[in-house]
């Protein structure tokens, strides 16, 4: 018996990451030991003060949880913003909580496809954009990055500007690892007012850096048509907790409040009350940089000397580097050797020539990868 499942559904090739998963599988079985530098899931420990909080925050009675969330998670986001970026923000009117990022991205299109019907999405890019914007049954637009203009989108390059409803960018970006100077968000912000759509900044990765913190999209001067999204995933190595937020324009944000009951994406209280603690602490972010910096210092030698050219990769826990030949072929090739790491083609045409390797196994790991590839260099 095969249902009318929805066109969407079954035209969409499988979730890139999904064949990491079968090819690392398909090592195990032949015996080799695999380090897993592919899916950037961070693995290490959720600091313990935001444990604590989340057993503390349990309640006898669960009730639902509000779309607005809790006034002080709201409020220790604020603070965030305020204290990292230097934005005032009205937490009440303009800060909406969500469960992780990932759902408040792939819905976003939902919320905001009307008269205006195309999305415009990155690529190489995090599959989500496109994925949300498809099942909202907008019109995907790719707006290529290239090595050439450091991984940013060639702005002069798109023409039509009032048939967008939303603009995705992401820096510290996924997957190359680039980041984006104040003038760019100006630049686009500028013509999100001009032309009437939406600039959505997925800034999941702006606290992993190395030299200077990234900026923000909510800098620039005028924010009335820029949404960004930030998350504790990364940050506070918090995936499973699923907490973040949306940062909007008040006829966005209220938007989003008013749809966001219709599919019950309010975060967990008790996570939310987690979330404040973690809002209120950089000691334990200081201390996840330094984490992924010694794996970067110890890997990244190794990688250049068996013939990789990092290509990017100012930020984030990724390292982009450009390889010779297919990217898939090169991946398999550095699997044989027990390293799994994503071919560049996962996240689109343009990352054919590259590959990511997400700095998420431990150090030992990273050391012994380290050994490996000097081995077979
Ligand atoms: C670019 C980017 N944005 C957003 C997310 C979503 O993160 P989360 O849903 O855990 O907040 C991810 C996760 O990997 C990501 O890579």
């Amino acid at each position: 018996m095969t249902f009318p499942f929805s066109p969407v559904l079954t035209g969409l090739a499988q979730y890139p990451f999904a064949r990491l998963d079968a090819w690392r599988a398909e090592a195990t079985a032949k015996g080799t030991d695999v380090i897993d530098f592919g899916v950037g899931d961070p693995r290490e420990v959720t600091p313990a003060f935001i444990r604590e909080a989340l057993s503390a925050g349990m309640t006898e009675i669960s009730s639902y949880p509000r779309a607005a969330g809790l006034p002080e998670l709201r409020s220790a986001i604020g603070g965030w913003i305020e204290r990292r970026f230097g934005v005032s923000v009205d937490a009440d009117r303009e800060i909406v909580p969500t469960l992780g990022s990932k759902e408040a991205i792939f819905s976003f299109a939902q919320v905001v496809t009307g008269e205006r019907r195309v999305i415009a999405v990155p690529e190489p890019g995090y599959p989500v954009y496109e994925r949300g914007a498809l099942f909202a049954g907008a019109e995907v637009q790719t707006i290529p990055l290239r090595e050439s203009t450091g991984w940013l989108p060639d702005l002069d390059a798109v023409e039509n500007w009032e048939e967008l409803a939303a603009f995705w960018v992401c820096y510290p970006n996924n997957p190359t690892g680039a980041v984006a100077p104040l003038g760019f968000y100006e630049e686009i912000a500028g013509r999100a007012a001009e032309h009437g759509f939406i600039l959505c900044s997925d800034e999941a990765y702006s606290e992993l850096w190395f030299d200077e913190p990234p900026v923000s999209a909510l800098q620039v001067a005028d924010r009335s048509h820029v949404a960004v999204f930030n998350t504790l995933s990364k940050r506070s190595s918090m995936t499973g907790y699923r907490s973040g937020f949306v940062c909007a324009p008040e006829p966005v944000a209220h938007a989003l409040r008013t749809y966001r009951p219709s599919v019950g994406t309010a975060p967990q209280e008790f996570v939310q009350r987690a979330s404040v603690a973690a809002w209120h602490d950089e000691g334990h972010v200081q201390d996840v940089r330094g984490v992924y910096r010694r794996k970067r210092e110890i890997l990244l030698p190794a990688l250049e000397a068996a013939g990789m050219r990092l290509a990017g990769s100012e930020a984030t826990f990724f390292l982009w580097l450009a390889v010779d030949g297919s990217s898939e072929a090169y991946a398999r090739q550095l699997l044989e050797s027990g390293l799994l790491v994503a071919p560049g083609a996962f996240f689109g045409p343009a990352g054919e020539g590259y590959v990511r390797i997400a700095l998420v196994p431990t150090q030992e790991e990273c050391e012994r990868a380290a050994k490996i590839l000097r081995e077979v260099s």
